[in-house]
């Protein structure tokens, strides 16, 4: 499995000027091909920052299935320490079958990856669901929905809702039966900030926002509609707002995704539509993600976990073939929303996108035809660049 060095950073004896700024991020790259797709991004990255003026300064640590063979939980302290005292977190991805006799609550998703969000209130989720138009043919839905591809964003709150709210519990009732509960719960704050990051990120495309929830059932949704709607309008009249029931959504979703431009939603509605989004998107392999947290970090920037939105693929690990670009496509996002390097990061998008439409694929978006292992994809991201 490839190895990532425990520190990068220049030499002592080279005369970097001070005004060099400095990427200071924790490296979480976890299990099975989470390692293997980091090692390729983090190579792409100091491609980059070469070309950028960039000093990368990161350290690795252990996480998931790693942080419990190596230190007994999923999120060790050590590594928490570590993402503490970074800018950023680059994540890779964490699970798998080794560890799926463990209790729920000790398994590396949920162990490592909740406490996470709960730790640096990493409230806002963002995803890309962006699918190249060369690249339809990777997605279940007909081409002629979607002839110049998919082009949205996803928006899920991520520390709120139904994941976190208190009682959650299963309790043993005087009948003898047994009653489970988990509380949906939102403060208006909750809602406002994250509709807040949802504008800012509709400002940077179409100025398309649609909220979705369950209004016309949920207590919740009463509340998320009404706080969205008066929030857009004292702070974006700019923005076209939209809202949708979270059971249509789900149907427009595969009907025509280009009438979605950004989407955000509370936490539940937002993990299942975020994965419906993907698959519409063809590969796995493409699509990264951000989580943004309430806190700055020393940049005065969101601090941020980035992370691909694949997951493990523990099948193909080891066999060099995984696709590297989701990885490096976080690392894009990482530059933009926690370093503030727009140009870098584009840069990358760019580079991915010209690798790929020009013929260099990885088994997954290769349908059928010649591919290239993982390697090699970083290197046709690399001459790209
Ligand atoms: C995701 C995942 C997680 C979630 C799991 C692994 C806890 O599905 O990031 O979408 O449900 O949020
Ligand atoms: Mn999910």
């Amino acid at each position: 499995m490839a190895k990532i060095p425990f520190t990068f950073a220049p030499p002592a004896d080279t005369d970097t000027p001070f005004s060099m700024p400095t990427l200071k991020f924790a490296v979480l790259a976890g299990d099975y091909i989470g390692p293997e797709v980091m090692a390729e991004a983090l190579r792409v990255l100091e491609h980059v920052a070469g070309q950028e003026g960039l000093v990368l300064q990161h350290t690795a640590a252990d996480v998931g299935g790693a942080g419990i063979d190596n230190h007994g939980k999923a999120l060790p302290d050590s590594t928490l320490r570590i993402c503490e005292s970074s800018d950023a977190i680059l994540f890779g991805s964490v699970g798998g079958p080794k560890w799926e006799k463990l209790p729920p609550k000790e398994q590396p998703e949920r162990a490592a990856l909740l406490p996470i969000r709960k730790h640096f209130t990493l409230f806002a989720n963002i995803r890309p669901g962006l699918l190249y138009k060369e690249l339809t043919a990777a997605s279940p839905i007909k081409t002629d929905r979607i002839p110049e591809g998919i082009d949205m964003v996803c928006i899920r709150e991520l520390t709120g809702g139904l994941y976190f709210g208190k009682p959650k519990e299963t309790t043993t009732l005087p009948d003898g039966d047994l009653q489970a509960v988990d509380t949906m719960i939102y403060r208006k704050s909750e809602i406002e900030r994250i509709t807040a990051t949802a504008i800012a990120t509709a400002r940077t495309r179409k100025h398309k926002l649609c909220s979705i929830d369950k209004a016309n059932v949920l207590e919740t949704s009463v509340l998320w509609r009404k706080t969205v709607t008066e929030y857009v309008a004292k702070h974006a009249p700019d923005i076209e707002l939209t809202h949708m029931y979270v059971d249509n959504a789900a149907m427009q979703l595969v009907r025509g995704p280009n009438q979605f431009d950004v989407i955000v939603t509370e936490n539940m509605f937002g993990d299942i539509l975020s994965d419906e989004m993907a698959v519409i998107c063809g590969s796995l392999g493409m699509l990264s993600s951000a989580s943004l947290g309430a806190g700055k970090n020393s940049l005065g920037l969101p601090f941020g976990l980035y992370e691909p939105a694949g997951g493990t693929a523990p099948d193909i690990a080891g066999k060099g073939i995984a696709n590297p670009c989701a990885q490096i496509l976080s690392t894009a996002l990482m530059l933009r929303h926690s370093f503030g390097l727009d140009r870098a990061a584009s840069r990358i998008e760019v580079a991915v996108k010209k690798a790929v439409t020009s013929g260099s694929r990885t088994a997954d978006i290769a349908f059928g035809g010649a591919s290239i292992g993982t390697r090699a994809m970083a290197d046709a991201v690399i001459s790209a660049l």
